[in-house]
């Protein structure tokens, strides 16, 4: 049985060397990226100067907490690296992510970076995506009428609740669609119908983003790159 949370560690470690001196970094969110946060605090620490913008909120505490100084978009137009994790990642570099709920921040940072490093465990590479239900982020107004479009899809969309059983909230104030469609046989053919759905703000399809995907496994890290 493979450690889980050490081939995170060990993925999050070989990530830092992509990362240089006076770099403006986007640090994604979720329990591997919490590694990479961790470790580039240790190097500030240390005298390694970087910036960074955070997917979330829960990172921008991590970050802060670490030292790591932060901006946005106001200050910077442009990312050196994006470090993030993912939830499914095929052959081709496509990924699912929004797991942890930050796929619409995560996006617009990996858009802005020149580079785009995505860190995983051994158990997240799958021959195909939809096995992880698929994240969609969706307005609160009439999230009803995009989960009957969803459903026409051949899917059952589940609202993501919190931990008291209300819908879960968004940083930037949208509810979350869960649609476990099984096998998605054209990812990208399903982006571009979500991506015309009136009320869907984003989806966890992550297709032509990825640059470099760091997978642990065991005692190594496997380098796949586009
Ligand atoms: C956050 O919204 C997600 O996209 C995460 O990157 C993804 O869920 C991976 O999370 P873990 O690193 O916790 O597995």
């Amino acid at each position: 049985m493979a450690d889980l949370e050490k081939e995170k560690e060990s993925a999050a470690r070989k990530s830092l060397e992509w990362v240089r001196d006076g770099m403006v970094l986007g640090l994604g969110t979720g329990s591997t990226a919490a590694y990479v946060i961790r470790l580039l605090g240790l190097r500030v620490r240390e005298g390694l100067r970087i910036r960074a913008v955070p997917t979330s909120a829960s990172t921008e505490a991590l970050a802060r907490a670490e030292g790591i100084p932060l901006v946005t978009f106001a200050d910077v137009k442009e990312l050196d690296v994006a470090i993030d994790g993912a939830d499914e990642v095929d052959p081709s570099l496509r990924l699912i992510k929004g797991g942890g709920g930050a796929l619409l921040r995560e996006k617009i940072v990996a858009a802005a970076a020149r580079q785009v490093l995505i860190l995983t465990d051994s158990s997240k590479p799958r021959e195909s995506l939809g096995r992880f239900p698929l994240p969609v982020e969706v307005v609160r107004f009439g999230w009803e009428l995009v989960a009957e479009r969803l459903s026409r899809l051949g899917v059952t969309p589940r609202l993501r609740r919190g931990r008291e059983g209300t819908p879960f909230v968004t940083d930037e104030g949208h509810y979350l669609l869960d649609c476990p469609f099984g096998t998605i046989a054209d990812p990208e053919a399903l982006a571009r119908t979500l991506d015309a759905m009136p009320g869907v703000v984003e989806h966890g399809l992550f297709l032509d983003l990825a640059d470099v995907v760091l997978v642990g496994r065991g005692e190594s890290v496997e380098v796949r790159e586009r």
